[in-house]
């Protein structure tokens, strides 16, 4: 079964709004062009957050973008986000805010780790709840889905604002021998790591991304991503980070 990871797209009202010099409509089209091309026959989207840069209008561009796909669009806060009018504005199929999601032998379960006021995340204690249940209640592959990450990226600037509670996070997974996966965005770089029996994805965003082991904020050079997830009914994942090199990226100088 084919997942695709999406993420990061930070979006604005207008077509033409950039971040950290990349026009991120044109950018995500880019992507996801190269997605429906590449692996046609997906099952769902997960796109763990960001969808907007600090802009409530953003979500009707996304609602436009997606909002025909007759697949399952995942879709998860980021800190870029405002939750309310996230879900007053992608309130219908094909879109799905946080939740739990069965498809074939899998359990997508989506977590919401925004922290008003804050850049770094926090599962609240009804999220910490309701993994531990949702994880309880089946015995499918589980992929745990967040915004923030919830291991050190070894960026000291990055690592200042990931999963504030992650240990009561991994203390959860831990006790649930079925979690294949944690998948996450915000770091903007391609991450490939395991933890113990779960293996660890951070995916690229579709627009700017940052420089790897940086203690810094820095800005690579790499282009907009996506990820396809290949999930087997045996719990085994076959994964690729797709880099989409057509798009002119026009970076500017500045952040
Ligand atoms: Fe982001």
């Amino acid at each position: 079964m084919q997942i695709l990871q999406i993420t990061d797209p930070h979006l604005y009202g207008s077509a033409d709004g950039r971040l950290r010099g990349v026009q991120t409509d044109s950018s995500l089209r880019a992507v996801l062009d190269d997605a429906f091309m590449q692996v046609p026959d997906y099952a769902a989207i997960l796109i763990t957050g960001d969808l907007v840069q600090d802009d409530t209008s953003g979500y009707l561009r996304f609602r436009s973008i997606f909002g025909n796909l007759q697949k399952p669009v995942l879709c998860i806060p980021g800190n870029h986000d405002e939750p309310e009018a996230m879900r007053r504005s992608l309130n219908a199929a094909p879109f799905q805010i946080c939740g739990a999601h069965h498809v074939g032998d899998w359990h997508f379960i989506m977590l919401d780790s925004y922290d008003a006021g804050h850049v770094g995340g926090r599962l609240s204690d009804n999220e910490l709840e309701r993994l531990d249940y949702a994880l309880a209640s089946s015995p499918a592959n589980a992929m745990v889905c967040l915004h923030h990450h919830p291991v050190a990226m070894g960026s000291r600037w990055l690592d200042g604002i990931g999963l504030a509670n992650a240990d009561e996070f991994w203390r959860i997974i831990d006790s649930h021998t079925h979690v294949r996966a944690v998948a996450w965005g915000h770091v903007h770089q391609n991450y490939d790591g395991r933890r113990g029996n779960v293996q660890l994805f951070a995916t690229p965003s579709t627009g700017a991304q940052f420089l790897p082991h940086s203690d810094r904020y820095a800005i690579d050079s790499l282009p907009p991503a996506y990820r396809r997830f290949d999930l087997r009914a045996d719990g085994r994942i076959d994964t690729e980070v797709r880099w989409v090199q057509s798009l002119p990226m026009q970076q500017s100088a500045s952040c």
